[in-house]
């Protein structure tokens, strides 16, 4: 398609509002594999938006560009599994195959080969993306065939069926996944209980959301539905974006009947007409599935106007795809994004539910939360606090990878012990586990009789694995080398305290680290935590402190000595005004043993 009939058939199937930029850019890019020149221009007049905003967006999403990637832009997942799984190796080989450097473009400007953040399929990995679609199970003998592929011009489209398996991996269910298809029944309770009712009921059962700050749901719709305001929103936070974080995929395959079902309810309970599933764009491939899901509901009157036949019962939802930032994730930046603005977070307070989308209150609520608010209303708040912990009632869903014999989703109810869940899933030798991600916690062996719930350890779903083969400092400074890439760059401790954290594990994986290096790290944290614009920037420092507190040797062992080296080789430097002048006597060579 040329670059001037874009607009034309894209625009029509878009509100023309400031608030599709994001999505229309992200059409453009998915026919073109760029924006193309010009196009921003035409863009910005069609939405009524200024042209430094349109580009201010194109630059802020990586999955945007507005340099052309190739008609094949193959993305390697660079998580630490990825890495365990071998990822850097099949780059390479790709690489040499399709004779390219990595990041760059080829000569011939088919096709450009890099690496992205995790993709949420840690449990199958390794993986990439081809042109946004997810190829999971990655081989030597997959991406010669890639290779071929690629050097034979074949569509994406047209690559075999079996590259792009995700499988859902579900090793143990509990309520959540046990439950079977909702088509309507969470719906009729919260109509016979009404909105006042259904708040109780989620108040009585303790449910707090799942993606991972914990917050009370109850308390989070009753200060929505009572902000005064004549418009609500929902919006459901399917960013999933913490490394090693995947069951919101599998939710989304399996239950999105009990999500779309749990979103309804909120939206009658607090009075809202309009949802958003604000989807990773890395799960592009679930679009058409939940948007035939949305169309199933709507013909069976369980969305729309009079809801189960009753009038005034209305509401409906809208999905809208991320487009490969991190920090979206974050409840503010989430809601900028759905504005189709950069993903910059909020000043807060106000929080969301008073001042959320387009300043109106509005509840964000991960997609387990929904779910499971969906089980509270029709099962009742008693049901659901059988199960669990005093403060954290329920089950809770773990994305479980890295080093065992089954990984995959596991559910449990709150409280299990770290060490439970390594036995499922046939870990052995475990050095250490990884909870919540690189924002979460790691822990040593003699912990593992610690709890996944809110008094001890609290997470998000992510449980990474590492045996006793690993090498925990390898894997601090693939999250360093995360936080870097991921950072929004708004605020500049963030900006810069990362970078210079990512400088820090870089010098000492070169060999050139001091122990002044392994203090740095506190002072950035102490900066970070006190002065970072949100969580991101908090817990950037996280992951190195934890290994550092509990794996000190895997850093020391790399040290060149523990006292200061600087970043630059200046001895190294001389070496040619040596050479020239003939001299190699000590005077002539700075003293490079330790004081
Ligand atoms: C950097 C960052 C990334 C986040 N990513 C996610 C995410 O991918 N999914 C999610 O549900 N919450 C994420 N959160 C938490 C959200 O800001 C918010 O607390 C959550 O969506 C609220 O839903 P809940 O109450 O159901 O947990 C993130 C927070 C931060 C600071
Ligand atoms: S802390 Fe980091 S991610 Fe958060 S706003 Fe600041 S720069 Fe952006």
């Amino acid at each position: 398609m040329q670059p001037s009939d874009t607009l034309d058939t894209i625009l029509p199937l878009r509100p023309r509002r400031p608030e599709s930029l994001l999505q229309v850019l992200r059409d453009i890019q998915e026919i073109h594999n760029h924006i193309p020149a010009g196009i921003d221009l035409a863009v910005a007049d069609a939405l009524d938006v200024p042209l430094a905003r349109v580009r201010g967006v194109i630059g802020f999403y990586s999955f945007l560009s507005s340099e052309p990637q190739g008609r094949y832009r193959l993305l390697f997942s660079d998580n630490i599994t990825d890495r365990m799984l071998g990822n850097q190796d099949l780059l390479q080989t790709l690489c040499g195959k399709l004779w390219l450097e990595p990041g760059k473009l080829s000569e011939d400007g088919l096709v450009s080969v890099d690496t992205t953040s995790c993709t949420g399929m840690c449990d199958q990995g390794p993986a990439m993306l081809a042109n946004g679609r997810a190829i999971t199970r990655l081989s030597h003998h997959r991406i010669n065939e890639i290779a071929e592929l690629v050097r034979s011009q074949t569509p994406v489209a047209d690559w075999p069926v079996e590259f792009f398996r995700v499988d859902d991996q579900i090793r143990q269910s509990g309520p959540l996944l046990d439950c079977g298809p909702m088509a309507g029944e969470a719906l009729e309770a919260a109509l016979d209980r009404s909105p006042d009712g259904v708040i109780e009921q989620l108040n009585l059962s303790g449910l707090r959301g799942r993606g991972g700050a914990g917050f009370p749901t109850g308390r989070k719709w009753a200060a929505c539905k009572e902000a005064s305001a004549d418009t609500r929103y929902v919006v459901c936070n399917a960013d999933e974006g913490e490394p090693g974080t995947f069951k919101d995929r599998v939710l989304l395959t399996r239950h999105a009947d009990l999500l779309f079902e749990g979103m309804t309810v909120c939206g009658l309970t607090v009075g809202a007409k309009l949802g958003f599933l604000y989807l990773r764009g890395e799960y592009r491939y679930l679009l058409e599935p939940l948007q035939q899901l949305l169309d199933k509901r709507r013909q069976a009157g369980l969305l729309g106007v009079n809801i189960r036949g009753q009038a005034g019962a209305d509401f409906d939802i809208v999905i809208h795809l991320g487009a490969g930032a991190y920090v979206c994730g974050e409840e503010s930046a989430l809601i900028e994004s759905l504005e189709g603005k950069r993903g910059i977070p909020r000043n807060r307070p106000p929080f969301p539910v008073t001042h959320g989308y387009l300043q109106k209150p509005t509840v964000v609520n991960n997609v387990e939360t929904f779910c499971a608010a969906a089980l509270v209303t029709l099962h009742g708040g008693d049901w659901f606090k059988g199960h669990g912990t005093a403060q954290s009632t329920g089950s809770k869903l773990l994305s479980v990878s890295g080093d065992c014999a089954r990984p995959g989703i596991y559910e449990y109810p709150f409280g299990i012990t770290v060490r439970q869940v390594l036995t499922d899933c046939g870990a052995a030798n475990t050095l250490a586990v990884q909870v919540g991600g690189p924002s979460g916690t790691c822990i040593g062996p003699h912990e593992f009789d610690r709890r996944l719930c809110f008094e001890d350890l609290a997470t998000a779903g992510a449980f990474m694995i590492f045996d006793d083969t690993r090498d925990m400092f390898e894997v601090a400074h693939n999250f360093t080398d995360f936080f870097a890439h991921e950072s929004c760059g708004f605020c500049t401790p963030c900006r810069v305290g990362t970078s210079m954290l990512k400088g820090i594990m870089a010098k000492v994986a070169a060999g050139h680290g001091t122990r002044h290096e392994l203090d740095e790290v506190e002072q950035l944290d102490k900066v970070l935590q006190q002065s970072a614009h949100c969580g991101l920037g908090h817990t950037a420092c996280n992951p190195t402190l934890d290994m550092l507190k509990r794996f000190r040797p895997a850093f020391e062992r790399r040290l060149k000595s523990l006292n200061f080296q600087p970043d630059f080789d200046l001895d190294g430097a001389l070496a040619r005004a040596r050479a020239m002048t003939g001299r190699d006597d000590a005077g002539a060579h700075l003293r490079t043993e330790e004081a």
